[in-house]
């Protein structure tokens, strides 16, 4: 057993990460007076919502008319069917008073001439229930909207005395005989001690794992970590074979170009300077959703019609957008394609390539953020004491493809939500719970046989060789013969992982040591997303089956359950869709034949 000295520290809440989810579920936690800490690897406004640029869903109408039941309709079609409805309500429902409610903390948004909240029409964004033209229902504080959102989250978060544990690498949960989370275990790297937390909730909200494919959008810290801890304490992953590829991010470096750029008017050409997305979209054209966007472009590649002299790209063009537009609304974007690609927006066009950019699939949760192990009797069963949101969890308000911009929204309203559901099921007065020894034993003798792992693999080389398997193997498209040649592959690279070596042993800024504990973390997210891949025969939202080109409501409108065992083998079940409305069309919800499921066209 490794000895190692623990510091104790006892909360009723721990929320571990602190990007926008685990911001406002801090936020809200401590608003409600319940201790709370947050626990994070980085400091807090570096987390990756620092990067999400175009803006944040919700039907303020204040560029032309809109309402949440438009919103609903928009995002069920754009999840392909497979978004769990009650939670598609719960968001569309209270995003306007969302969005508000950021406005008040501080979040300085763009305007308009009237002094409203600016807002930018987005991909699969449409009035009349898909029938009308596309509806600026995108909230944008210029094109750095993440940005201004985590500042002023942070900011009411001290201001609410939550605590924060800045750069502590979570280890493991701590979980009870019973199948309770009573806290977890984490490494301080900057002086290299170890410690103990014990809470009577837990909040993953350590984001997505971007970072198993070789080009993405997502910072290098993405790296699925609460996804590797739920799926070592023997706990499903939900729809992890959903993987979104932005349309635009920078040929070569990755870096985001926001679909907001579209949004103010900017068009895809190819080679031969065609807008092709108005022959594969007529209606919605540029704007479709984005998963339809990154296949039309890849077909444009692979039909020969891709620009560049390798002829494995798209030009996106702005240089028609006046120069105003640019510089207020789409600065970072301007900066950035001038740093990375050496283009200046106002006389070239960006060269840009469909991108890993976000994971539909995560920690399975309700729409209150509590955590889902379906049990044979039923299918929505919480695991007491643990909570997700976020990019980790799996709501799921996206299904199976996300709308662009649907993202900030679900990190506030339901980063909401779940501290809304902390104050009704935390008992205040109880004590803490203290977790299993033999738990806290698991976790420190796992995290001592990595920092002495003494192999003949070096973690960025397997990283590295795991990145490209996922990258060629599950990627925007995929056939049978991709998936079960990418599983054999990855199996043989997760079973690396008993030969990896490690060579710095210390315990003070140990980035190698880190990195091989995001590796693992990693690992069984990839192999959760390729497996679940394979299984499903059909084509659903970001799921593109070339042998099974349609999607198949009969056989696959449920959940996938991947449960990866520490040796990497992968169990698959399946639970099923949410398909009821939470209100009653005769109390102003939405008819439910109206989202009843149906061809997805734009
Ligand atoms: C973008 O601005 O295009 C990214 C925002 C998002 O993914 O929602």
């Amino acid at each position: 057993m490794a000895a190692y000295d623990l510091e104790t520290h006892n909360y009723d809440v721990v929320v571990v990460g602190a990007g926008g989810a685990g911001l406002r579920a801090t936020l809200g936690m401590a608003e409600q007076g319940l201790r709370t800490a947050c626990v994070s690897k980085v400091f807090p406004t570096r987390s990756h919502t620092v990067a999400a640029q175009g803006g944040i869903a919700a039907s303020l109408g204040n560029m032309g008319p809109d309402n949440w039941q438009w919103h609903m309709y928009d995002t069920v079609k754009g999840s392909d069917w497979l978004g769990d409805i009650d939670t598609i309500e719960y968001v569309t429902r209270h995003a306007p008073a969302a969005v508000y409610e950021l406005e008040h903390y501080g979040v300085p948004f763009s305007r308009t001439e009237e002094g409203k909240i600016y807002q930018r029409p987005f991909g699969g964004m449409t009035s009349e229930f898909g029938e009308g033209p596309p509806v600026a229902r995108t909230c944008a504080a210029a094109d750095r909207t993440g940005h201004a959102m985590l500042h002023t989250l942070y900011g009411q978060s001290l201001k609410q005395n939550a605590e924060f544990f800045i750069e502590y690498f979570a280890i493991d949960l701590i979980m009870s005989e019973d199948g309770a989370c009573t806290g977890l275990i984490a490494w301080k790297l900057d002086d290299g001690t170890l410690h103990r937390f014990n809470a009577k909730l837990v909040v993953l909200a350590t984001g997505g794992y971007g970072r198993a494919y070789f080009s993405c959008t997502s910072a290098h810290t993405c790296t699925g970590d609460g996804g590797g801890m739920v799926a070592r304490a023997g706990l499903p992953l939900e729809d992890m074979e959903f993987v979104q590829f932005h349309p635009t991010g920078i040929y070569g470096p990755g870096m985001l170009i926001t679909e907001g750029a579209r949004g103010e008017g900017g068009y895809l050409t190819n080679s031969e300077g065609e807008r092709f997305m108005e022959r594969y979209a007529p209606t919605y054209k540029d704007l479709a959703s984005r998963d339809v966007v990154s296949r039309c472009m890849t077909i444009e590649i692979r039909e020969g019609r891709g620009v560049g002299p390798l002829k494995d790209h798209i030009h996106l063009n702005l240089m028609h957008l006046p120069p105003e537009v640019i510089h207020e609304r789409l600065p970072g974007i301007a900066e950035s394609a001038r740093i990375f690609a050496g283009v200046d927006v106002t006389k070239e066009p960006i060269p840009v390539i469909p991108t890993c950019h976000y994971n539909m699939g995560g920690i399975p949760t309700n729409y209150w953020g509590e955590v889902l192990n379906p049990t044979k009797g039923n299918p929505d069963a919480v695991v007491p004491g643990l909570m997700a949101v976020g990019e980790a969890a799996c709501a799921s308000l996206h299904g199976a493809n996300r709308l662009g911009s649907n993202s900030l929204i679900d990190l506030v309203v339901l980063g909401r939500a779940a501290s809304l559901r902390a104050g009704e099921v935390v008992d205040r007065e109880g004590a803490v719970p203290e977790g299993p020894a033999s738990e806290v034993d698991r976790a420190l003798d796992r995290f001592d046989a990595l920092r002495h792992a003494n192999g003949t693999v070096p973690t960025a080389e397997l990283r590295l060789e795991m990145q490209r398997t996922m990258q060629s193997d599950a990627a925007v498209f995929r056939t049978e013969e991709s998936l079960a040649d990418g599983v054999k592959k990855m199996d043989a690279i997760a079973g690396k992982l008993d030969d990896i070596k490690v060579t710095d042993r210390s315990l003070i800024w140990n980035s190698d040591l880190m990195e091989t504990l995001e590796l693992t973390n990693l690992m069984p997210n990839a192999l959760a997303t390729i497996n679940g891949a394979l299984a499903r025969t059909e084509s659903r939202g970001a799921h593109a089956r070339e042998d099974y080109p349609e999607r198949d409501d009969k056989n696959w409108r449920k959940h996938t359950l991947a449960f990866v065992d520490v040796k990497g083998k992968v169990r698959l079940d399946y639970r099923p869709v949410h398909t009821k409305p939470l209100t009653p069309p005769e109390q102003g919800g939405i008819d439910p034949k109206v989202i009843a499921p149906k061809a997805r066209v734009y």
